[in-house]
């Protein structure tokens, strides 16, 4: 993975432990206050436009939901939420705003995975609680989860976000505020991680 420490994310993805996949439409939707999850969708709209494990026509597309549909999520077959936690456990106020919706799209057979921004230190007791609430939300309909993530690495005293375990976070955490210079390491093993899984679904 050490090729991929650093800050270019326009680094070519390596290739997954088995090359089985089939062309795919990607939708991420993501909810974003002060940019942070949106500038971590647009870097991993550009890794995975970049990764030859993608079959051509295979595409990823962008969607901030402040001004644009969680409908829209009926047209692909897989689905990148990026969602962030504000006001001490509370959810990004895009996804707040949208919340009532989630249930009434019909995600059956898809695949999802999510990413979550928060501040392990400043808000330690609720770091990226909007990722568990996210995860509660579409745990109810008939979808494919992937992309936990290991919760080593990482200094809080609570989150909503973890397994009962303790041992994973229900999707990628990221911290720009405390651990800024592991993201895209974090996110480049973490895309990596989802192609693995889409190849042994
Ligand atoms: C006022 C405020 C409240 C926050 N509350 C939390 C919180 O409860 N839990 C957490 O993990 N992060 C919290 N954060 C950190 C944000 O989630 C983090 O800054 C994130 O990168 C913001 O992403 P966005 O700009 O895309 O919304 C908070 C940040 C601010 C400024």
């Amino acid at each position: 993975m050490s090729d991929f420490v650093g800050s270019d994310a326009s680094a070519t993805l390596p290739a997954p432990q088995s090359a089985e996949l089939y062309q795919m439409n990607i939708g991420l939707f993501y909810g974003s206050t002060t940019c942070y999850t949106q500038i971590v969708a647009e870097k991993i709209q550009v890794l995975l436009s970049a990764d030859p494990s993608l079959p051509d026509g295979s595409s990823v597309t962008l969607h901030n939901i402040k001004d644009q549909p969680l409908t829209l999520m009926a047209d692909y077959d897989l689905l990148i939420l990026g969602i962030s936690t504000w006001d001490f456990g509370e959810l990004q106020e895009d996804w707040e705003a949208h919340w009532d919706d989630i249930s009434a799209v019909d995600l059956t057979g898809k695949i999802v995975a999510i990413y979550g921004m928060g501040d392990q230190l400043g808000y330690a007791e609720w770091f990226q609680d909007a990722v568990g609430m996210l995860h509660q939300a579409i745990a109810p309909q008939d979808c494919i989860r992937i992309g936990f993530w290991p919760t080593e690495g990482y200094d809080f005293i609570a989150s909503k976000a973890v397994t009962s375990d303790g041992e994973w976070f229900y999707g990628l955490a990221l911290d720009e505020e405390n651990q800024y210079d592991q993201t895209d390491q974090r996110l480049n093993v973490w895309l990596t991680q989802l192609m693995n899984e889409l190849v042994e679904l």
